[in-house]
């Protein structure tokens, strides 16, 4: 099987193919998504609120991070596998950033990385990218500076805010990034700013317009019981499903018809009788 590369995304905007993404964060999830065809898996910090528990992404560690893109990339052969650089891991200097970005590559076995920031970040991607590291950038709403932007709300809004994004997004394309990330913004505007970069455009709440899409695989699954965002489609009730099943459980243990002669395993006679002398 042929790796989905970062040309391979440029190619598939070119050729005016979507490009598909979900997130994954163990082996067993990612084997299935890589399965199906899906061309890129992002390791995204989300981990922390979907599987951690943590309130938002900003508990989110390097050793997180590591642990799971390991375990992501033992499930994939096919798709791209990207990294989230977690909050902090990439503003305490170029040098921080390259050896941070680095790990996700070196022993996290990803493909790629992810940031997030415009302008303001334009070093550490240039440094990043030019250790050889292929990065993916992620502009709109930004959830590791959640409490600088006080909410998880559409972005752009204003004519000062679009023009910083579309400005923000060529500056990234220049800097070298491979892709960029769309969250949260206009339908419209994430049209405008797809249509003037040569490099795809991958949108989460961004409308149809980006050269891709992603979800956040818990989300779309139904797997996590939180509240989540109008841009966020349903396409299975996972979480119901399991909940289903472990009260089954519960309640067959309890009245003794499980475990059943199927599920159990028996002595030679010789040896039960040996046991009482
Ligand atoms: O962490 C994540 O899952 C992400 C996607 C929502 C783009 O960054
Ligand atoms: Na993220």
């Amino acid at each position: 099987i042929k790796r989905v590369t970062t040309a391979t995304f440029r190619k598939m905007k070119q050729d005016k193919q979507k490009i598909t993404m979900l997130t994954a964060y163990d082996y067993p999830t990612a084997k299935i998504i890589d399965a199906n065809q899906v061309d890129g898996i992002l390791v995204g910090d989300s981990l922390g609120m979907v599987v951690l528990g943590y309130e938002d992404t900003t508990k989110v560690t390097m050793e997180d991070m590591i642990h799971h893109t390991k375990a992501v990339s033992r499930g994939t052969e096919r798709a791209l596998v990207v990294a989230d650089m977690p909050f902090l891991s990439y503003h305490m200097g170029t040098t921080k950033s390259v050896y941070n970005a680095g790990r996700l590559i070196q022993e996290g076995n990803a493909q790629a990385v992810k940031l997030e920031g415009g302008r303001e970040v334009l070093e550490d991607i240039k440094a990043i990218i030019k250790a050889g590291i292929p990065v993916m950038g992620h502009i709109g709403l930004t959830p590791q500076s959640i409490h600088n932007i006080g909410g998880y709300k559409v972005q752009g809004k204003t004519v000062e805010q679009a023009k910083r994004l579309v400005d923000d997004a060529k500056a990234l394309e220049e800097a070298g990034v491979f892709a960029i990330v769309l969250e949260l913004v206009p339908a419209e505007l994430a049209e405008i700013i797809t249509s003037q970069l040569s490099i795809p455009t991958i949108g989460i709440g961004a409308g149809v317009g980006c050269d891709g899409q992603i979800l956040v695989s818990h989300d779309m699954l139904g797997l996590y019981q939180g509240k989540t965002a109008k841009f966020v489609k349903r396409y299975s009730e996972i979480g119901e499903q399991m909940e289903k099943a472990v009260s089954k459980y519960v309640q067959e243990v309890k009245q003794g018809t499980f475990p059943r002669e199927e599920h159990s395993y028996h002595a030679d006679s010789e040896t039960i009788k040996g046991l009482y002398g």
